[in-house]
């Protein structure tokens, strides 16, 4: 079921001082800030050559990110995200193995436009999954 690596997201404080310290420390081609409101964050993405990288700055009062940001006050790892074929697919069969889907279980619209869910970080090893359609 699992597909390729399609990200890892960074929650970051600053993001233009995090876009720049991927331009300038790394070299890396860092996309224009996107604003997010439906997920409370804005978003840059890292390209590279097998995956992306991205960075995420809460936005909003309800940002999914504040808390995390508390606790992590420089930034850090907050979720990865694997492709899938079919999302509901996925979602059923995670499911049915006992796996908690966080939110009401549908499928929101993600950062690049597909379906998007996420996966209770209890369920896999401490590390938030998120699961898009590819
Ligand atoms: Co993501």
């Amino acid at each position: 079921m699992i597909g390729r690596l399609n990200h890892v997201a960074i929650a970051v404080p600053d993001l233009e001082w995090a876009a720049e310290t991927y331009r300038r420390a790394l070299g890396a081609t860092v996309s224009a800030p996107v604003a997010e409101p439906d997920h409370g964050v804005t978003v840059v993405f890292v390209e590279l050559p097998n995956t992306k990288i991205e960075l995420l700055e809460p936005l909003g009062e309800t940002s999914p990110i504040a808390a995390f940001l508390e606790k992590n006050p420089t930034g850090g790892m907050h979720h990865l995200c694997y492709e899938v074929d079919d999302i509901a697919a996925a979602r059923d069969h995670l499911i049915a193995k006992g796996a908690r889907i966080l939110g009401d279980g549908k499928p929101k619209i993600g950062a690049h436009g597909k379906p998007v869910l996420f996966l209770h970080p209890k369920d896999f090893l401490g590390t938030l999954v998120e699961l898009e359609q590819a």
